[in-house]
């Protein structure tokens, strides 16, 4: 079992130190290689996905990913900045499918900023299409009209095949869970998503178990903060879903808690958080590392299908907010403030 270890920029070292803490005290043979990426690929090797870096993933079985983004290397062009990194990645191994759960642990309730009522108990699944949509269609550019004024452009695009895969994956997902999806779309302005809800309808036929709602964009966001209970899994698109998961992981209570697994269709997975690598706490130390170790837990699950201690860090993960161990990001006002090596500290003692 071999893990490509990318820990990239900002806080991403310091919270990768604490995931593959905890890997290494399961007890589990790993072989761990590091690499680096994003704004740290660029500055080792004057690319953000080095050569060297993207060999060791696809020799790899998966790849713990930490955050790129590096505000001092946004002027570069924009096939040298440091997030180009991890769309390489999701584009060359293909990582079409991610998962995004958004869960609110009864500890952290009042750590959201939406009234306990709304966010209780909250179990929720977003899954996102990763290799497609405006990201990365083409045209895009920008170009000197005639009359001498600039014009950005860029270009939604879905095939048949790519919506057709990613909604197999939200239909089989839904079915292990509790048998509703909501696709969300604006197949109301955009042709793009106008194939994208019919080609989910069609596919909706193979899964009559499963009750099928759509959903525009607009009212999905809106939705998500009145009631969010109502949703089990979501499947969108790529643009949607990076906008619908950074809302979703408000209700948890903080950015810090969620982690997240993108997979292709044989199942190989990169798993990171799904948040930055916040630039403004980087090298302090106070990083919540718990949305890492817990994309360290899906991998488990995901990719070597080791349920076992998959659960047992969830649980360690558990039994430590229950113990009132918090990070700045999930701290009550006055409360006392761990660590990221404190908050590893204290997942490595449960476990
Ligand atoms: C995410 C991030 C990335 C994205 C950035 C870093 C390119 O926001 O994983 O959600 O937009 O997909
Ligand atoms: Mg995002």
């Amino acid at each position: 079992m071999k893990i490509a270890v990318l820990p990239g920029d900002g806080i991403g070292p310091e919270i990768i130190a604490e995931a593959v803490r905890v890997l290494k005290a399961i007890g589990l043979q790993f072989e761990m290689e590091e690499a680096p990426v994003g704004g740290a690929g660029y500055r080792a090797k004057g690319h953000p996905l080095p050569e060297s870096t993207l060999a060791l993933c696809k020799a790899s079985d998966a790849i713990l990913f930490g955050a790129v983004g590096d505000f001092s290397l946004d002027t570069l062009p924009r096939d040298l900045r440091p997030e180009q990194a991890i769309l390489g990645l999701r584009k060359e191994l293909n990582l079409f499918a991610n998962f995004r759960p958004a869960i609110v642990y009864p500890e952290l309730v009042q750590a959201s900023s939406l009234k306990p009522e709304v966010v209780a108990g909250l179990d929720i699944l977003i899954i996102r299409e990763l290799t497609g949509d405006i990201y990365f269609g083409k045209p895009r550019g920008i170009q000197t009209l005639a009359n001498g004024e600039r014009e950005g452009f860029d270009t939604m695009r879905y095939s048949e095949s790519e919506i057709r895969r990613v909604a197999h994956v939200g239909f089989e997902a839904a079915r292990k869970r509790n048998k509703r999806l909501c696709s969300v779309d604006k197949a109301n302005v955009l042709d793009t998503m106008q194939l994208w809800r019919e080609i989910v309808i069609e596919v909706g036929k193979e899964y009559p178990d499963v009750a099928l709602e759509h959903m525009y964009v607009d009212n999905a966001a809106m939705q998500l903060l009145k009631n969010p209970k109502q949703f089990d899994v979501i499947v969108t698109g790529n643009m949607f879903g990076d906008i619908l998961s950074d809302e979703a992981s408000m209700l948890t209570g903080s950015i810090g808690m969620l982690p997240s697994a993108s997979l292709n269709e044989k199942g190989f997975g990169l798993y990171e958080p799904i948040h930055g690598s916040a630039p403004d706490i980087a090298g302090k130390g106070i990083a919540n590392p718990l949305a890492t170790i817990l994309s360290a837990a899906m991998m488990l699950r995901y990719s070597f299908n080791l349920a076992e201690p998959a659960d047992r860090i969830e649980a360690a993960v558990k039994k430590v907010l229950a113990s009132g161990i918090r990070t700045g990001d999930i701290a009550e006002p006055g409360q006392k403030k761990a660590s990221t090596k404190e908050m590893g500290d204290a997942v490595l003692a449960a476990l």
